[in-house]
């Protein structure tokens, strides 16, 4: 099967599309025959070898976590779900024909493969941040970096439960963050002025991390308000760096239930194919993705 591979971690050029062997559902785990498969800014980062801690990693490795496709191979003790079956969820090594899942849902009906791809890592963060930044119904949220994968889902969800959101991204993209119920601004100069002048910020997250945890620690007033997943330096603040996963069934789960009400849309910036791949890292790495970049299989 065709599979995007990397040797040595570097930078885009390490990728290499191979011919490698197919992998196998172990226990506890299925096989997608993958139609897409979600490009999450962690999949440069461990290509680059910065994660090593989160994702050891060895080499040769594949690349990608977040994949949807169609179910081929079910490993012991698995139930709930068939051959054929029509899937989106987490694994490993996603972008290649073939790839192991270790959790996953049926898709929501209406969603193509291509969007579905999207999901799963993109909605377990946002779910996580909003859990532990403690904001409640009728409080506002301040969302920095609003309209990447995250952003798009943090901005949704916590409009769907109540809570008023505050979104900063740049000038292209403040029509989209008003489409996802938010208040919108630009980040950049002055940026905190026209973040008052929008309301009193109860909770903060820092999802792009462009050294603002300063900031938001003023605007909260206080360093427990405020949860970063961008920013290694937070805790100096005293602000919490997220980066542990919560339950990923539970996320797609959730995610069903938004996209089944019409709740919850992370639009497809654009599609790649495996032999594309090392342009969708630079195109990610370049920071302004709206929405999700996705192979497509
Ligand atoms: N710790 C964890 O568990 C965890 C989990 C998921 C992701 N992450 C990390 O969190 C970050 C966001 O992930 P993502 O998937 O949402 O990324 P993404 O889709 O690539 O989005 C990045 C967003 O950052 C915005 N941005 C760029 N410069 C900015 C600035 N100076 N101020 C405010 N926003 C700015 C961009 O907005 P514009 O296009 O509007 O400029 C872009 O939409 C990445 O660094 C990723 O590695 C961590």
């Amino acid at each position: 099967m065709k599979k995007v591979s990397f040797a040595e971690f570097g930078g885009p050029d390490v990728l290499q599309l191979i011919d490698a062997e197919e992998p196998h559902a172990g226990p506890g785990r299925i096989r997608v025959a993958v139609r897409a498969a979600g490009v999450n800014p962690v999949d440069w980062r461990v290509r680059e070898g910065q994660v090593l801690g989160a994702h050891p990693t060895e080499l040769p490795a594949g690349v990608g976590l977040d994949a949807a496709g169609i179910v081929d191979e079910i490993g012991e003790g698995v139930d709930g779900v068939e051959v054929g079956d029509r899937v989106f969820g987490e694994g490993s090594s996603t972008y290649a024909e073939f790839a192991v899942l270790s959790a996953w849902a049926r898709m929501p009906e209406g969603l193509t493969f291509e969007e579905a791809a999207g999901y799963p890592s993109v909605v377990e963060t946002a779910l996580r941040v909003i859990r532990e930044v403690g904001v409640l119904p009728g409080q506002t949220l301040l969302v920095s970096g609003a309209s990447g994968g995250v952003g798009s889902a943090v901005l949704q969800i916590a409009r769907d439960r109540g809570i008023t959101v505050i979104g900063t991204g740049g000038a292209s993209n403040q029509d989209y963050l008003r489409g996802l119920g938010a208040l919108a601004t630009t980040y950049g100069e002055g940026w905190t002025e026209r973040v008052r002048r929008l309301g009193r910020v109860d909770a903060a997250l820092d999802l792009a991390g462009s050294g603002v945890i300063r900031e938001l620690v003023e605007l909260t007033g206080d360093p427990r308000r405020v949860v970063s997943i961008a920013d290694l330096g937070a805790p100096v603040s005293g602000v919490r760096f997220s980066g542990v996963a919560g339950s990923v069934p539970d996320a797609l789960a959730e995610a069903a239930r938004l996209i089944a009400r019409g709740k919850l849309r992370i639009p497809v910036e654009k599609s790649y194919t495996l032999a594309e791949a090392a342009e969708a890292h630079i195109d990610s790495q370049a920071g302004h993705t709206r929405g999700r970049r996705v192979m497509v299989v």
